[in-house]
Parts: structure tokens; sequence; C-alpha cells
């Protein structure tokens, strides 16, 4: 099981601290959500951002991004630090090309895909890839509600990996908290995103 604070709900006035709370906490990794205002309606940060919590994690940086266009900045992400990179589904015309290029930088590589997307759309992708990330809210915000769809969306996800002989781990982003990581473990998820759980109510 791996956890990994999203810091979306972090100080950026101070994210030196949160990122030592984190560094000496019990979590895996820190996730970073990037938002375009295009992808998603809201914007949150870059390249400056990340490059200074690199310079501070003890721990890998799993970068998510919410932007349209993805693969004109995947070197850079990498160069800022990014030990995953995913991308989304829904933001991709050559998904394929673009796992490509994340590998060949020397990230691993991650496909989020949106509540709405069904899983099928992963069929002919997920060999490729090392991490699925399944939104159980709609990117661009934190501190939503998490969609009890999202359990069925799991057993789905973990049969399709198993029939492709994936080694995809299954992260999980959006409203995730104390109360359904347990069922959420017990569905087939291997990597928990939790943002408001961890700065404001854990
Ligand atoms: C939403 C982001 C999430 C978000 C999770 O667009 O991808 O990573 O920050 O935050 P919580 O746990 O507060 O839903
Ligand atoms: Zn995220």
């Amino acid at each position: 099981m791996i956890v990994a604070p999203s810091l979306l709900s972090a100080d950026f006035a101070n994210l030196e601290k949160d990122i030592k709370m984190i560094n000496e906490s019990d979590a895996d990794w820190f996730h970073l959500d990037v938002m375009d205002g295009s992808f998603v309606p809201n914007i949150s940060f870059g390249f400056p951002v990340i490059k200074a919590v690199k310079k501070h994690a003890t721990k890998p940086l799993d970068v998510h991004l919410m932007i349209v266009n993805p693969d004109q900045y995947i070197k850079e992400f990498k160069e800022s630090g990014a030990a995953i990179i995913s991308v989304h589904i829904e933001a991709c015309n050559h998904l394929h090309r673009t796992i490509q290029l994340i590998k060949s930088v020397g990230s691993k590589a991650g496909v989020a895909i949106n509540p709405h997307t069904p899983i099928a759309m992963l069929k002919e992708i997920i060999a490729d890839i090392d991490l699925v990330c399944l939104m159980s809210v709609n990117p661009g915000f934190g501190g939503q509600k998490f969609i009890e769809n999202t359990y069925s969306k799991i057993v789905e996800l973990r049969t399709l990996i198993e029939q492709r002989n994936s080694k995809a781990q299954i992260e999980i982003d959006g409203g995730v908290d104390l109360q359904n990581a347990s069922k959420l473990a017990a569905h087939g998820a291997d990597i928990f995103v939790a943002g408001e759980y961890c700065f404001f109510i854990g």
C-alpha cells in the first residue's frame, strides 16, 4: 500500500514545513497536481514549485498532469524532479506516443482517467504503463466528495490488468480518507492520494 499526500492542500506560504512533515511521516510519495485552467477549471502550479519541492523532498514525486498537450512539457517535468508522470487519457490524442515519451525521459508512466471514462478505454495501453490514476472526483479541486462508483471501476480495472498481464498499479485520487481507504484496498487499490485528509483532517 502506497500513500501519496497531495500538496494541493499544503500551505504554499510554508511549503518547506509541509514537505518536512511528509518526509518524516510514513507516507511514500509526494503527489503534485498540475492544472492548466484549460483541461480543468483551475490553475495550480508548475515547474518552479515542483523544483522547489524536489530540493527538499526525500520521497519520489508523483506528478499528475491535468493539462492539455502534455507532450511538450514531459522533458521539463522530468528535469524538475518527477519520478512518475501521469497524463489524462482525455487530454491525449496520441496516448501511446505520450507514454513512450515519458518512458524515454526515464520517468514511470501513468494514465489518469476521469470518473466518466470507461475502464475499457485502457485496454490497448494497460500493458505499457506503470500506473492508472483512477479519479474518484472530477479533477480540478481538492476537498470534493468521493464518487462511490469508483469501487466497481477498481474491480473492473484489476480484471483488465490481470487479463493483459500488466504491472500497472491502481492509484485512487480524490476524496480518499481513513473511512474509505480500507474498502478501496479490499477492492484492489494500491496507491492512495489524499489532500484535504492529510493536511486538514488526518
Ligand atoms: C484533484 C486532484 C487530487 C486532489 C485530492 O483534481 O487530482 O489529487 O488534490 O485532494 P482530496 O484528497 O482533498 O480530494
Ligand atoms: Zn491528483
